[in-house]
């Protein structure tokens, strides 16, 4: 006996159509679909009036186990992502210990494996404890699940040990997940450089301390071959140098975030810490050409770059706090809210970004909904409307800047490898 999932409008981001179909699920994964299924002895769940969508994909998540559990575990992170409509996540190295070792990748995912909730892929230091000195062994890594290698939280300073890691990756087929500031740039800065923090009379972090590194690993991408994936892009120049980047061949991807696509430093003055985050919210210029950017194909895909922080550790104001925002469980009703239901683009195209994407140029399975694929899937409620509260996350972060916020789009339902992992029982009969 299977599920069958009657009356949903099935979205596909590869063709862009939207039919409504019965999708039958056995075991792990989507053994038919098609208008009208019979329903013989097969449980049915009626999803008439949702739309069902590949479950989306977040190439940038911090989950913070080990070593930072008061912030976020294996658990809570993995169940935010079902909240959220995540079925996939990869998971950045920056946690304490570092992810430099295989014992450290097989443990995470053989406990996100326990809990069920999602996928999650790990992501490994480039370098021995993110210190920027020793390249980690990155054929072992990749062997024991890495799907890519990153020092996510700090710049690679030294463009020959970024030159290094890009050979390395190549040879894997592998990316280089870039994150782009030069500390000579960035300094001590707490936010965009610029009107608001001289109001402020704090330190600014100027755009260039993030574009001139992009530069420099478009450049080292384009003599080494190898594929470099830049990681929550901020400013319109350096939107413009992977624009350039891609016309010229180089093998380079990227993404940005729900919250360079919609705020700006102006959001700084009232929210202060709140609104921290790096690389910091830039100026309305830098927005517009994030959104052209995505909307042109320049940037590739959404990510969260889900962080989060005690509110202990946010409540130390602009300058003290740390940078970092939760996202997962926001991140789809955000963006849907503001470029679907405006008419702005395409659900099929957002969805696109949200999965398709991250899973082509991360070499994942899914972002599509056919038979024979795992049934990772996700329904959502396009018309149901709520307010962000912050008390209802499954994260244990609560650090948003999106607090109040009226959004449409929430996730009703979400089944990751055939298991119902999210269910929100406001909407689903
Ligand atoms: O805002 C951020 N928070 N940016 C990063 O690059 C790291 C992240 C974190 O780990 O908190």
């Amino acid at each position: 006996m299977g599920r069958l999932y009657r009356g949903a409008t099935v979205v596909d981001p590869v063709t862009g159509e939207h039919m409504i179909q019965d999708i039958l699920v056995e075991g792990q994964v989507i053994a038919d679909l098609g208008v009208h299924l019979p329903t013989s002895t097969h449980e049915v769940i009626e999803v008439s009036g949702l739309h069902v969508l590949p479950g989306l994909i977040d190439p940038h998540v911090h989950l913070r186990e080990p070593g930072q559990t008061h912030k976020e575990t294996i658990e809570t992170g993995t169940m935010a992502a079902a909240a959220g409509g995540f079925t996939q996540i990869c998971c950045m190295p920056n946690t304490s210990p570092i992810v430099d070792t295989t014992e450290l990748v097989l443990s995470i995912r053989s406990q996100a494996d326990h809990f069920g909730y999602a996928t999650v892929h790990p992501i490994a230091a480039i370098t021995k404890g993110a210190k920027g000195e020793e390249l980690t062994d990155f054929a072992a890594l990749h062997q024991a699940g890495a799907v890519g290698f990153s020092d996510d939280g700090r710049g690679v300073q030294s463009a020959q040990m970024m030159r290094q890691a890009l050979i390395r990756a190549k040879q894997l087929g592998v990316p280089i997940i870039v994150h782009a500031e030069d500390e000579t740039l960035s300094g001590a800065g707490c936010m965009n450089a610029g009107a608001v923090a001289e109001r402020l009379g704090v330190d600014g972090i100027v755009s260039s301390a993030e574009t001139v590194m992009i530069a420099r690993d478009v450049i080292l991408a384009q003599e080494t071959g190898a594929h470099v994936h830049m990681c929550h892009v901020s400013p319109k120049a350096a939107v413009e140098v992977i624009r350039t980047a891609k016309a010229n061949g180089v093998q380079v991807t990227a993404e940005v975030t729900p919250h360079h696509l919609l705020l700006t430093d102006e959001i700084v003055e009232r929210l202060l810490a709140q609104a921290k985050v790096n690389p910091p919210l830039r100026s309305e210029s830098d927005r517009q050409a994030c959104i052209r950017g995505l909307f042109d194909g320049t940037l590739d895909m959404i990510a969260t770059d889900h962080a989060p922080h005690t509110e202990e550790e946010k409540g130390r104001g602009l300058i003290r706090g740390p940078f970092g925002f939760v996202g997962l469980e926001l991140s789809f009703p955000l963006m849907y809210t503001a470029f679907v239901k405006s008419g702005i683009i395409p659900l099929a195209k957002l969805v696109y970004h949200m999965s398709t994407a991250p899973a082509a140029h991360f070499h994942l399975q899914g972002g599509r909904i056919a038979v024979g694929e795992l049934a990772d899937f996700t329904v959502v409620d396009l018309s149901q409307q709520r307010r962000v509260n912050p008390a209802t996350f499954r994260s244990k972060g609560r650090n948003t800047p999106f607090v109040d916020s009226v959004l449409y789009g929430w996730p009703v339902l979400t089944i990751h490898q055939g298991r119902t992992v999210f269910i929100n029982e406001v909407t689903v009969d």
